[in-house]
Formats: C-alpha cells, structure tokens, sequence
C-alpha cells in the first residue's frame, strides 16, 4: 500500500466513524509558547482539551483527525537506525469529551487488524501501571485490549512507557495504550484525564479526552513489511539520489532535507536562534555530509518538494523562496568549510605526511571540517584525534570556567559541528567584548562568570549601576570595529607565571595548572595586542569572520554584578 493510499484509508475509516478532518497546523506552533516546534497532532487541539473552546461551535463535532506535520528535535540523535525521525507525519484521531478508552482501543485494532491487514499475531499493546502518585492501573483500558480477538501480548509498564504529556511545562496528560508490530511502537493512545501543572501536580480535567498518534512512515514499514522506514515509498526517492554516501549518512541526508524543507515551507529561516538554528543545524548536517559527493542540494530538496507537494500544497507553492533561503545557507556554509579546507591545504604544503590528532581537531572545532573529510586528503592521527574531542566535551561539560577561567560551555553542546563553530564564534566574541568592557567602563571591569551555548553568550561582570544605551552601543561599535578589522588570535600554553607577567587576564581566585593555555587577540602588522585571556577554548583564528556582534539584554545578575546576553549574526 503506498502511503498516499494509507493517508486516504486513514480519513475515510474514521470520517465513517463521524470525525471531521482537520488540516495540519504549521510545524511554528501558534499560541503555544510550551514548544518551539510542533511535535504532536494534539497542539492544536489544546484549548478542546482544556475547556478554553469549544469544539462543537469550532469545528462542529467532538471527534477530529488530523494528518499532522511533526518535528522532533529529541530524537535527531537516533536518526541513522530502522525507526526514528526528525520530521515525520502524524495520523490521529481525537475526542473532546466524546468516545473514551474502549471506543478508541476498538478503532485502532479495527484499522489496524482490516484497514492496515497487519496480521493479529504481529500485534501486542501496552497499558499503564498506574505507578504514578495520585494515579491508578489502567484497569479499563486492560479490559478493552484483553477483548481482542488474537491480541498477540498485553502488559502493563510505568509512566516512564506509558504516561503521555504535557507538551512543554503544563497541559493535558494521561495514561496511554500503545501498539507495537513486531516490537516497534506504531500508534500511542492518550487519555487525556489530568491536567499537569508546571510543579507536576495532577489534576482531573473538567472533560476526559482521547489523543491519539500514529507515524505514517512505522505504519507503511508494518503494512508493507519492511525493513525500515527508510525503504516506504516516501523516502525511497530520496534515498536513491544519495547512492554515493554511506548508509548511514544516507539516512541523515534524507531525515534533514525532509525536515528542512518542510520547515523552509512553513517560513522557518536560518538564523542563530530557537527554530531558526534547528532549520540551520539539520540543513548544515545535510551539507556536510554531500558535500563534494556529487550530490546537489537543490536537487534533494525538488525530489523532496515533488514527493509531498501533492499532498502539501504549499510546499510547491513555496518552491522558489524554499530553494532560495537553502541556497544562501549553503552559500554561507561553503564559506566556513571553504577556510578550512584552505588551512588544511596549507598544513598539507607545509610537507606533513600526517596530521597530528590535535591539528585535526583545531579544523575540526575552528571550522567545522568533520574528521572523514580530513582523513580523506591525509593521514590523520586518529586516537589522538577522539581524546582531544572527548576531553574537549568533558571540559565543556564541567564548565571550562570552573577549571580555567574560560568560558563554560552547555552541557552537550561540543558535539555537532555547526553548533560547535558556533560556540567556537562566540568564545573569540566573548574574548572581544570582555575587552570593549574594559575600554569603555574602565580597566577595573572583570569577569564573574559566563556560559556560552550555540546561540548566545552570556558574560557576567563587576560593575555597580544598569549600562546606558549610548555605553552599550559604543561596546557593541567597538567589537564590531574589531571583528571587521580583523585581529589574529593566537594560542600557546605557557608556565602560569609568565602568562600572568605577560599581562593576561585571569580569574584570580581559581587554581591554576602549572602550565596553562593563553588566548591572544593581536594585530598581526603592529603587534598590538587587544586581548590577552588564560582560556580553555576554543577560539577561531581570525576575527574576521565572526559576524555581526549584537548586545540582546543588559541586566542585574547580583549585587555589584551585571550580566550581558549577546549574539553574532
Ligand atoms: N500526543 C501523543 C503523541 O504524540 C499521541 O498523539 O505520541
């Protein structure tokens, strides 16, 4: 069956069954300030389920479907196996205070069992336990599975399996029914009876509700027995155009442009921040991986627009501005890979035979060249290569402030490296405004703590009143001033003492090793130096290519201590 078929057969089983068919909500979630991206049907049913609208006058009924467009960003580590996506789209069928648990349990083993044809034996479900405080075993959902004729398994597991919701920190909740085919979870069932408050405290919902979700892409594997998502008829042209990657990154490429492109379509652009940098992160992914393999982004997204446009017709509507925002992104992309591979051509004249593990990871935090890209024009130490990136993220982890005086890093931020490039970025800038705060507020301003994530840095400081407008432009002139001139940096490790005779600037109260990594920002032709920090790292090279340097928020952190937000766009 293809999933066009699976689609139709969805609608017209349920619409017989009284439901109206609803279209999916944009992939930016309207008035819903819990997520940054749709990741379930129920969103846009949230005020039905809460007794904010009433669906009767809304929609005119009490039981809805939808096919909805999902993006999950949770589960973009997982992309590569049988199973999981990023993008992926959601069949589901709702009741606002109509049919409860037994109805829907019937409805799915009838799709399921007739409309699917997936055979009985292949089937088993799971209900909740009721382990949670303030809650009970499912009993009545335990009943309706247990009526199944030819169930294959019915157990009950713990909140942690099956206990769905609140999207985001509140919101309809409840005990769930899930059904597996051959071990893999296909449609998850939600009860919606409690409402979660953001301290986790449950309370009953004045109307009981039923929310459920079924991926296409695991249907069509079950349907049509597959071995993985990606062999159904919605990846396979896609696949096909990536012949020449490995199986692994075949399956990435295709998740990502997916993903992008739908959320090119729903006017999503690339940016540093919140739905703009998931876009910007899976289409960097995707250009990373094809890059000098032949393939054409342009081509990935139109196999991408013709495989959905039918179904999705703004995409194709939107085809022009869609390929025009990716192509400016690879465009800016190309550009960073492209001083990479000029640093990595030069190490190469230098007559190296062999790179050591740390000049990779230099090109590979600097500039985002991933480690297989490298290996494919020399040699490279390779274990040397993964303990710098392991001590690089338990550093990052632990917080290079705590250890050196550096900047902390985001608990997991070190390992993408487009998020790292833009950490890489923003650890130089943090270098830089550190400096403009000393130049315009005075010399006696240092740092008191900073964390810098892929999207902005924060800097905490010494200072005792709120910054007027015209000192945080003149900060802001001042990085930018730099970034555009273009200032070198330079990295050496140097026996503690000398680096603090050298001037550079240091946490006084930490513990120093006795041998510590010195970060200079100089001017290569007059030898001035405008900055000079004991630092963990990483930093880039050059300013230049920093970007533009914008202050977001100036505001008290404690007593004598202002804090600073700033972003590079
Ligand atoms: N909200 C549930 C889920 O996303 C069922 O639709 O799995």
């Amino acid at each position: 069956m293809t999933s066009q078929e699976l689609r139709q057969k969805f609608i017209e089983f349920f619409e017989a069954k009284g439901h109206i068919l609803v279209p999916s909500s944009s992939l930016l979630p309207k008035d819903d300030p819990s997520v940054l991206l749709t990741t379930a049907g129920m969103q846009q049913f949230k005020p039905y389920f809460v007794g904010l609208k009433d669906p009767q006058v809304e929609l005119g009924g009490r039981q809805a479907i939808s096919i909805q467009k999902c993006f999950r960003t949770a589960d973009i580590d997982d992309v590569g196996d049988d199973t999981h996506l990023t993008f992926f789209e959601m069949l589901g069928n709702f009741s606002f205070g109509d049919y409860f648990k037994t109805e829907a349990i019937q409805f799915a083993w009838e799709f399921l069992t007739t409309v699917a044809g997936i055979s009985a034996s292949c089937l088993s479900a799971t209900y909740y336990n009721g382990n949670r405080p303030g809650t009970t075993a499912d009993i009545e959902a335990k009943l309706a599975l247990d009526k199944l004729d030819g169930l294959n398994q019915v157990s009950a597991q713990p909140d942690a399996e099956n206990f769905w919701g609140p999207t985001g920190t509140e919101g309809p909740c409840g005990p769930t029914v899930e059904f597996h085919v051959n071990g893999v979870e296909v449609w998850n069932l939600v009860f919606n009876e409690f409402y979660c408050h953001p301290d986790g405290k449950l309370s009953p919902l004045p109307v009981r509700g039923v929310d459920t979700g079924m991926g296409l892409e695991r249907l069509s594997v079950a349907v049509n027995q597959l071995p993985n998502i990606f062999a159904t008829d919605v990846f396979k042209p896609l696949m096909d155009k990536l012949g020449s990657l490995t199986p692994r990154a075949q399956r990435i490429v295709a998740d990502h442009i997916r993903g992008a492109v739908f959320l090119l379509g729903d006017h999503v652009r690339p940016s540093n921040k919140e739905q703009g940098y998931i876009l910007r992160r899976i289409l960097r992914r995707v250009l990373m991986h094809i890059h000098g393999s032949g393939v054409r982004l342009e081509d990935l997204i139109n196999t991408v627009i013709d495989l959905f446009g039918p179904v999705y017709l703004d995409l194709t509507q939107n085809r022009e501005s869609i390929n025009q925002f990716a192509r400016t992104e690879a465009d800016k992309f190309s550009r960073t890979i492209d001083a990479g591979e000029k640093e990595l051509a030069k190490l190469i004249a230098n007559g190296t035979p062999r790179l050591s593990g740390a000049e990779a990871f230099k090109l590979f935090a600097s500039y985002g060249l991933p480690i297989d890209f490298i290996k494919e024009k020399i040699p490279v130490d390779e274990s040397e290569f993964d303990r710098a990136f392991v001590e690089h993220q338990s550093i990052s982890r632990a917080g290079v402030e705590k250890k050196f005086g550096g900047h902390g890093l985001s608990a997991g931020a070190a390992i993408d490296p487009a998020e790292q490039i833009q950490i890489t970025k923003l650890h130089t800038a943090t270098h830089l405004l550190h400096a403009a705060l000393r130049e315009v507020l005075g010399a006696e301003v240092h740092q008191a703590g900073s964390d810098i994530n892929p999207e902005r840095t924060r800097f905490d400081f010494n200072f005792p009143r709120k910054l007027i407008p015209d000192e945080i432009q003149r900060i802001e002139a001042w990085v930018n001033d730099k970034i555009s001139t273009g200032f070198s940096v330079k990295h050496e490790t140097l026996p503690y003492a000398q680096a603090i005779a050298a001037g550079a600037v240091a946490f006084f109260k930490e513990k120093y090793p006795a041998q510590v990594d010195v970060y200079t920002i100089y001017n290569e032709d007059t030898g001035k130096v405008i900055s000079q920090e004991l630092c963990g790292g990483p930093h880039v090279t050059n300013s230049h290519d920093l970007g533009t340097f914008r202050i977001t928020k100036e505001e008290s952190s404690s007593a004598g201590v202002r804090r600073i937000k700033a972003v590079l766009e």
